[in-house]
């Protein structure tokens, strides 16, 4: 008797079994179901008004899954050359690409300019001074640090500054003649906390005040990722988080 795991769809456990039966590959080997990729992809966003979804490549570079996700209304988030090299090999187009890792190499800020990418993260001094260097006249955004708890991968200890240090450096970036254009933050992944992202944007609304009194006006939010997906335990479901999000952002 076949006993099928109780996270796994009967329907991606049948191709389970089939692939095993009929492929001569070795193992081990991870198996994805492309059906239930397209169908994930498909829900994000849904419940926040004016947003637009961005796949950050980095959660699987094959180049398969992202040209899986090329589809209208799907972006793309990218963090080094090689998932640049993965959506040039797709023929991306660059006005669907941004960049929010806030410490970037000089060689992949390059790359990422000569494709025509214009959008891009910091969170210092340092990453400013990279970008007037050689993305001069880029769009960026800034990068909170906002509350992970409850998250398995915790990404507010190495990146993302207090609301006080974000105005000063969206000033900074003004006055090395970027384009402060929002703020973004990240949960941590697989966020299983809803409050994370109540209290991120409270954080955001400060920030968003703060910037229009002295004379920026921000237009983009970006918030991140953190939606948790069940691997084994029940997870909070995303229409919930987009939920708050929504009613949250444009009350
Ligand atoms: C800047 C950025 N955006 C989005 C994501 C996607 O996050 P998640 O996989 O938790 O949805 C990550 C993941 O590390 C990230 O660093």
């Amino acid at each position: 008797m076949q006993v099928i795991p109780e996270f796994v769809r009967s329907s991606t456990w049948e191709k389970v079994l089939n692939f095993i039966a009929t492929s001569d590959e070795a193992a081990p080997y991870l198996l994805m179901d492309k059906d239930v990729v397209r169908e994930k992809a498909s829900v994000i966003g849904k419940g926040i008004r004016n947003c637009r979804v961005y796949y950050a490549v980095k959660a699987n570079p094959h180049i398969e899954i992202a040209g899986l996700l090329d589809r209208p209304g799907m972006n793309y988030e990218i963090a080094s050359e090689g998932e640049l090299k993965i959506l040039s090999a797709l023929g991306v187009k660059p006005g669907r690409i941004i960049s929010s890792n806030p410490v970037k190499s000089p060689a992949f800020i390059k790359h990422a300019v000569d494709y025509g990418v214009d959008y891009f993260a910091f969170d210092s001094v340092a990453e400013v001074d990279k970008l007037a260097a050689y993305a001069p006249g880029c769009n960026v955004y800034v990068r909170l640090t906002v509350p992970n708890e409850g998250s398995e991968w915790p990404l507010s200890k190495k990146f993302g500054i207090e609301p006080d240090t974000a105005v000063e450096l969206l000033l900074y970036a003004r006055e090395r003649k970027l384009n402060p254009v929002g703020i973004t933050f990240h949960v941590g992944s697989q966020c299983t906390n809803i409050y994370n992202w109540s209290m991120a944007l409270d954080k955001v609304s400060s920030v968003w005040s703060s910037a229009e009194s002295v004379g920026i006006r921000l237009k983009v939010l970006n918030i991140g990722g953190g939606y948790p997906i069940r691997y084994t335990k029940e997870v909070i479901d995303i229409q919930s988080i987009e939920e708050m999000i929504d009613t949250l952002i444009i009350p």
